[in-house]
């Protein structure tokens, strides 16, 4: 195929999306127009000037910067607007269904309730199912590099909210903060009923990847690019089907991989994994989901067929029940009919 048949080819095809964080959403434009509304002052002139910062040499660079942009949502409208701008770039790229991310600890922590994120947030996906037709899920993600019991406390503060909640995920810092710090509250988290996903194997080594499958028994892996190192792992994952949401633009940015043309997705479909492409915080890493498609599928010279695949997959491994999931695998066949 070639660049526009690939890119008009991808455009159209209907996808899910299972690893977005939706405070990585937040487009420089919006921020300031938030940060202007709230009386606050960003330390960057202009939105150029915000960007030319937005150069990371791994993950705790990228952190800094998006923990610093996250502080200028204030209100229940402000968690509104993040999300509603993220489920219309959404409906435009032919996203049909979301799992997306939130991190309550980076608001509750700077005095901004529970309520009002969550609020803010699941107003905009029962929205987005009403006006844009897209589904969605919603994960609730603890800090890493915060203490369990800061965990903890923020599962009690998500009780009440439990039936707008699918899930609990682990992100922010990998090195240094293992699957296994966050055991017993993943237990207690399980045991009310959530599913469960981590970050593990984007900085951290294959021994993070084992802890979240035995330890915190995950679903998914998010990222999961260095169960590469570890055969038996390898051999576990395909086994179970875990799935692994691969980030790719994301891992250029936080240089994670060096180029994309050496990006393992290939070579883990070989072997039988059930990988996802996906876009992580894509304000950040310069592509919402079908750039990463696109990057990717350039990178690789993917064939019409391997990119059906993802697609198909990005169905597979999410959390949607086994009818809805035929009814998205025959949008997806439909498509296939078609073009
Ligand atoms: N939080 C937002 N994006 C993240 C990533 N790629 N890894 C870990 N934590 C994150
Ligand atoms: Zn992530």
């Amino acid at each position: 195929m070639n660049k526009f048949f690939t890119k008009h080819f991808i455009e159209g095809l209907p996808k899910a999306e299972l690893h977005l964080h939706i405070e990585g959403t937040l487009e420089a434009a919006l921020m300031f127009k938030i940060a202007d509304r709230n009386n606050i002052k960003l330390n960057y002139l202009n939105i150029n000037e915000l960007k030319k910062a937005y150069n990371f040499n791994n993950l705790q660079d990228f952190l800094n910067i998006y923990y610093a942009g996250a502080n200028i949502l204030i209100t229940e409208q402000d968690f509104y607007d993040l999300t509603w701008a993220y489920l219309k770039k959404v409906q435009s790229q032919n996203i049909i269904h979301t799992e997306i991310f939130f991190d309550p600890q980076t608001h509750t922590d700077r005095g901004i309730t529970f309520d009002i994120v969550i609020n803010g947030i699941y107003r905009a996906l029962e929205d987005g199912v009403q006006k844009l037709g897209v589904t969605s899920k919603l994960i609730m993600s603890f800090l890493r590099h915060l203490p369990e019991s800061s965990a903890f406390k923020t599962l009690e503060e998500a009780l009440p909210y439990k039936k707008w909640i699918s899930g609990v995920g682990l992100d922010s810092s990998e090195v240094g903060n293992p699957p296994s710090k966050f055991e017993q509250v993943f237990a207690r988290a399980r045991k009310e009923g959530f599913l469960t996903v981590a970050h593990a194997g984007e900085e951290g080594p294959a021994e993070y990847i084992w802890e979240a499958i035995d330890l915190l028994k995950v679903n998914r892996i998010d990222h999961g690019n260095n169960c590469l190192e570890d055969d038996v792992l390898v051999e576990r994952l395909a086994e179970l089907k875990i799935p692994l949401t691969l980030c790719p633009l994301s891992n250029l940015k936080l240089k994670v991989v060096k180029d994309l043309k050496n990006y393992p997705l290939v070579k883990m479909m070989e072997k039988g994994l059930l990988v996802t492409i996906n876009s992580d915080d894509p304000a950040y890493f310069g592509g919402y989901l079908n750039e990463n498609y696109l990057r990717i599928a350039e990178a690789l010279n993917l064939s019409k067929t391997q990119i059906a695949q993802l697609a198909r997959n990005s169905f597979k491994a999410s959390w949607l029940s086994e009818k809805e999931k035929e009814k998205m695998f025959s949008r997806v066949e439909l498509y296939l009919k078609n073009n």
